[in-house]
């Protein structure tokens, strides 16, 4: 099956961007560990990684995991989590499973971040676990895909 791990703005500047908060690892090197990790399942996975810090190309890209019959989404949709209307019209629109992953924990954080766009029409939000929460979203999906 595959499965499109997307990452929202300055999501490319992790390593760099307020350690403190999102650890000391790239981008790159996320997407390596999520890569061994959809290996070491037992059903064949095949990841597209994709980040942008532009609205429109990530609604671009839902729209072409649906159309190359992807089945289904892991985002950090980072700061479009709480605004964009159109980031979750797009995950309706191709009404793929969805799980949306924060790398910090955004309930324990400012008050804007604790509301979602995207949380309700998600299968499931996995938020304070670091870079491990891609690994237990990419597991969640699969579960929820095998059903
Ligand atoms: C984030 C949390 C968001 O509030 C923030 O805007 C980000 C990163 C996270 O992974 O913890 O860019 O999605």
């Amino acid at each position: 099956m595959k499965i499109l791990i997307a990452h929202g703005p300055n999501l490319n500047m992790l390593g760099i961007r307020e350690p403190n908060i999102y650890g000391s690892e790239t981008l790159p090197s996320i997407n390596e560990k999520i890569t061994q990790h959809a290996l070491s399942k037992d059903v064949e996975i095949e990841c597209r990684f994709y980040q942008s810090n532009v609205e429109g190309f990530l609604i671009d890209q839902i729209h072409q995991a649906f159309a190359d019959g992807f089945a289904g989404i892991v985002i950090n949709p980072g700061g479009l989590t709480h605004t964009s209307v159109a980031l979750r019209d797009a995950i309706s629109a191709v009404a793929l499973p969805t799980v949306e992953v924060h790398l910090s924990n955004v309930h324990a954080r400012e008050e804007f971040r604790h509301h979602s766009f995207i949380a309700p029409i998600a299968i499931g939000q996995i938020a304070g676990f670091g870079i491990k929460g891609y690994m237990m979203a990419v597991d969640g999906l699969i579960d929820y895909l095998n059903k």
